[in-house]
C-alpha cells in the first residue's frame, strides 16, 4: 500500500489538537447576527487543508518545555482564521468563483458581507490570540496581520503588470502568504518557551515552505492537467495577476508575445488562456517555477537541525511536508 501523504501523516499525528483547533473556530464564529456564523460554516465546513494551524501545532509539539501555558490551540486556531479572513476578502478582490470545491462565499451572501465578515472573523482571531498572554506572539502575529494586507495592497498596484519584476513579485508573494507561514511555525515554538534559535529556525522553515507553498500554487494556476484545486485554473490571468510562470514567459517572449501578454492579462478573456500556456510551456515557465520552489523547499529543510527537540519524528516528517508542498499537485 502506498504511504500516505506528509501532511496527511502529520494531520493523522495531531488529529487531537486539530479537532480542537475546529473547536474553537466555531466558537470564534458564534454570533447573535444569524448571517455571520452561516457564512463562516459555509467557507469552513468546505474543507481546506488546515496546513497553517498544522505547522502550529506541529512546532509546539517538537519544540521546548512542551508547551507550559498550553496556549498552542488557541494559536494555531487564530492563525486559521486570519488565513480564512484573507480568503474572504481575496475571492471578493480577484473575482474568484469557486473556493474549496464550493462557489465561493461572495457568489452567495455579496461582496459586502463577505468583507465585513472577513473583517469580523480577523477581530475574532485578534480575541483568541491575546489568550496566549505572551506580548512577543501578539506582536508577531499582530504584525503579520499588517504585512498581508500591505502585500495584497502591493499586488493590486501592480495588477494588469506584465513587466513586473521577479523580485518584485518574489516580495510580494512573502508578504501576501510566506509571512503567515513563518508566524504560524515560529509561534509554535515561542509558546512552548523554546530557545531563542529554535524559534528563528523554524520562523525560518515556515517562510521558506511558505514560498515555495505559493509557487506552487502559482504554477498550479496555469496547470492545464490539474482538476483537483477546488479553486478556478487560469483565474491568475483572468484577474490580472502577474505571476512567475507569466513573468518570465514575458521576460523572455519576442515583441510579438510582449503585446499579447499585455493585452491579455486582466482582460478576463477566458479565449485568451491556450495561447498564455501555450508560451509558458514554450519558455518552461511552470518548470522555473517548480525549481525556485524546490529551492525553497530545500532552504526550509536544511533550518532544520537547528531546532532543539526530543521528537525527531516530527522534525522528519516536517522535512517530508517541505518536500510535498513543492511537489503538489493539488
Ligand atoms: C490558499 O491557501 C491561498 C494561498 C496562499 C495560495 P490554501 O491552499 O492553504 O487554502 P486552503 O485553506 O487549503 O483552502
Ligand atoms: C493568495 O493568493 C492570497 C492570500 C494570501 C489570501 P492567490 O490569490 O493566488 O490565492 P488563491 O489562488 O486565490 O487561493
Ligand atoms: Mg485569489
Ligand atoms: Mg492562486
Amino acid at each position: 500500500m502506498k504511504e500516505p501523504a506528509p501532511i496527511d501523516r502529520l494531520t493523522a499525528l495531531l488529529a487531537d489538537d486539530l479537532a480542537q483547533v475546529d473547536g474553537h473556530i466555531k466558537d470564534m464564529a458564534a454570533s447573535d447576527i444569524a448571517l455571520i456564523p452561516k457564512l463562516i460554516t459555509y467557507i469552513f465546513t468546505a474543507g481546506g487543508k488546515r496546513i497553517r494551524p498544522l505547522l502550529t501545532l506541529a512546532f509546539a509539539a517538537c519544540t521546548g518545555t512542551r508547551n507550559p501555558r498550553g496556549h498552542h490551540i488557541e494559536l494555531a486556531a487564530a492563525v486559521e482564521a486570519i488565513h480564512t479572513a484573507t480568503l474572504l476578502h481575496d475571492d471578493v478582490i480577484d473575482e474568484s468563483p469557486s473556493r474549496r470545491g464550493r462557489t465561493s462565499a461572495h457568489m452567495i451572501f455579496g461582496n459586502q458581507v463577505s468583507v465585513l465578515v472577513g473583517d469580523y472573523f480577523f477581530a475574532r482571531a485578534f480575541q483568541m490570540m491575546v489568550r496566549s498572554d505572551d506580548i512577543r506572539i501578539l506582536e508577531v502575529l499582530s504584525g503579520t496581520a499588517a504585512i498581508i494586507s500591505a502585500g495584497e495592497v502591493t499586488q493590486m498596484i501592480h495588477s494588469g503588470d506584465a513587466a513586473l519584476t521577479q523580485e518584485r513579485y518574489l516580495e510580494v508573494i512573502r508578504s501576501k502568504t510566506a509571512v503567515l507561514f513563518e508566524s504560524a511555525c515560529a509561534v509554535g515554538a515561542m509558546v512552548t518557551d523554546a530557545p531563542q534559535a529554535s524559534c528563528e529556525a523554524a520562523g525560518i522553515f515556515g517562510m521558506n515552505i511558505g514560498m515555495a507553498f505559493q509557487l506552487t500554487d502559482d504554477a498550479l494556476d496555469y496547470d492545464s492537467d490539474v482538476q483537483t484545486l477546488g479553486k478556478p485554473t487560469g483565474h491568475d490571468l483572468l484577474s490580472g495577476k502577474p505571476t512567475l510562470p507569466l513573468i518570465l514567459a514575458y521576460q523572455n517572449g519576442t515583441a510579438t508575445e510582449k503585446a499579447f501578454w499585455q493585452k491579455a492579462l486582466g482582460k478576463g478573456n477566458r479565449r485568451d488562456l491556450p495561447r498564455a500556456q501555450e508560451l509558458i510551456v514554450k519558455y518552461e515557465g511552470l518548470e522555473h517555477t517548480r525549481a525556485l520552489a524546490q529551492e525553497y523547499s530545500q532552504k526550509a529543510i536544511e533550518s532544520l537541525p537547528l531546532i532543539k527537540t526530543s521528537r525527531p519524528e516530527v522534525i522528519d516528517l516536517l522535512a517530508d511536508l517541505a518536500r510535498q508542498i513543492s511537489d503538489r499537485r493539488a
